[in-house]
């Protein structure tokens, strides 16, 4: 009887751990609104300070900001949060429960081919994959929904449409493809789409596949877009990041990468590590915080791989989108300083014309603006890169759904709404190049 128990308890102890990695029991989401400018003022130190993974960073008075504590963290931030006169409320009482919710549905039809129902890993390398319930599909011999498969796949059955070229390797080893679709040659005007650059965003991925999805597959609703316009997709720029917020920390972010110097922590925040203004503003030199840029500007060699295609198809490409969450913002540059670029009006034109359709689908609102003004100053972006060093005129980061109710763990069900209205916004763009360019 003994060891029955014992073996209940162990059972209930692993279903109810989200992931290895960060501990996530009794960790919650506290929201607070600050009143006074000198409130503001602390919660802003808070977010620099880089302790805590704020879910929405202070911005102005009056504004809820929301910062997730694990277990350990509660007290403390509570007893900082009230030394300010503030009065923090919890929103999210079960941060683990949230994840699990999630993560429920996730292979668990044991899918045969992607679908945007669930979402889904990029590639399985070889260290063994264990985990949770709901992730036996890695360990079995079931045919995993891979994004990466999952392309293969499409592009051997649209090769009129679909061109696929593995153009790098992770640190990891999981290969990053590049998949142009169009029929136009290699001259025509290009649109280049990431996703997946922050691991935890899985909106992110889903959305962008949806997009490719539409585009091949319906392709002869779309034939006068696909003859003037080609499209580069890179659906998951940071793989390990990704697909280790699968099997070991929902809540990951960086990529994956060995600490540059002893006692440090794994991995860099993607989205600080481009050569361009590198350093300069919202991010940290603390290999353990969120936004740690990185031992030196492109230390991650994903970014390389990335920049490389930009580099490469930088003369015909008109337009970079990359795709994070969540928030429901279309931003551009800069993210560096609250400066506008000079033609900051005609991207901003672009991107209202798109969240218009965008909205017209299901309603959805999205703010408009450039990023520093939008969300907060992070200098070593991509989109800036994009723009400042490449030389790409329409440039944006696009926050996928939600405003903060799921936060970045948006229900398996409202992907394909997310993709439809996302794709309703890419048409604009694309008919947008197809007769400016
Ligand atoms: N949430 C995104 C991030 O933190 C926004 C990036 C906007 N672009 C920028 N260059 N700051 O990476
Ligand atoms: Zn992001």
């Amino acid at each position: 009887r003994c060891t029955m128990n014992t073996l209940l308890v162990l059972a209930a102890v692993l279903l109810a751990t989200p992931a290895r990695g960060q501990d996530l029991s009794g960790a919650k989401t506290l929201s607070v609104v600050p009143q006074t400018e000198a409130q503001l003022k602390e919660l802003i130190k808070l977010f620099d300070a880089g302790q805590y993974d704020f879910w929405r960073e202070p911005r102005d008075m009056g504004m809820s900001v929301d910062i997730m504590a694990t277990a350990s963290q509660v007290q403390e931030l509570t007893a900082a949060l009230e030394r300010s006169g503030l009065k923090p409320q919890v929103k999210v009482d079960d941060v683990a429960q949230m994840v699990m919710r999630q993560n429920s549905g996730v292979y668990s039809r044991g899918a045969r081919s992607l679908d945007w129902e669930d979402y889904h890993d990029s590639y399985t390398v070889s260290r063994q994959p264990t985990r949770l319930d709901g992730f036996t599909c890695h360990a079995s011999s079931l045919p995993c929904p891979q994004i990466n498969r999952w392309m293969a796949q499409l592009a051997s059955d649209h090769p009129d449409l679909c061109t696929l070229e593995t153009v790098g390797k992770s640190y990891e080893g999981r290969p990053m493809n590049l998949l142009t679709v169009g029929k136009g040659g290699a001259d025509k005007p290009g649109i280049f789409i990431d996703g997946g650059i922050h691991a935890r965003e899985w909106i992110s991925p889903a959305t962008v596949t949806f997009l490719v999805n539409q585009l091949v597959t319906n392709s002869s609703a779309h034939d006068d877009l696909l003859s003037s316009v080609n499209f580069y997709f890179m659906p998951v720029i940071n793989p390990d990041g990704y697909d280790y917020s699968f099997t070991d920390d929902r809540l990951w972010r960086k990529t994956r990468s060995e600490p540059a110097s002893p006692g440090g922590c794994s991995g860099a925040d993607a989205n600080r590590n481009w050569d361009f203004h590198w350093m300069e503003a919202g991010t940290s030199n603390d290999s353990c915080v969120d936004n740690y840029g990185g031992s030196a500007p492109f230390s991650e060699v994903e970014m390389q791989v990335v920049r490389d295609q930009l580099t490469r198809l930088r003369n015909t490409t008109k337009v970079y989108l990359t795709f994070h969450s969540y928030g429901q913002k279309w931003m551009y540059p800069w993210g560096y300083t609250a400066a506008l670029p000079e033609d900051w009006q005609d991207l901003d034109r672009l991107a209202r014309d798109a969240v218009g359709a965008l909205k017209a689908v299901h309603g959805t609102r999205y703010q408009v603006g450039s990023s520093t003004r939008t969300i907060y100053a992070a200098s070593g972006g991509s989109d800036d890169w994009a723009k400042g060093v490449a030389g790409i005129k329409y440039c944006y980061t696009v926050e996928l759904r939600d405003l903060g109710t799921h936060y970045f763990t948006l229900p398996p069900s409202l992907i394909i709404p997310s993709g439809q209205e996302t794709f309703a916004a890419l048409k604009v763009i694309a008919n947008f190049v197809k007769k400016t360019y």
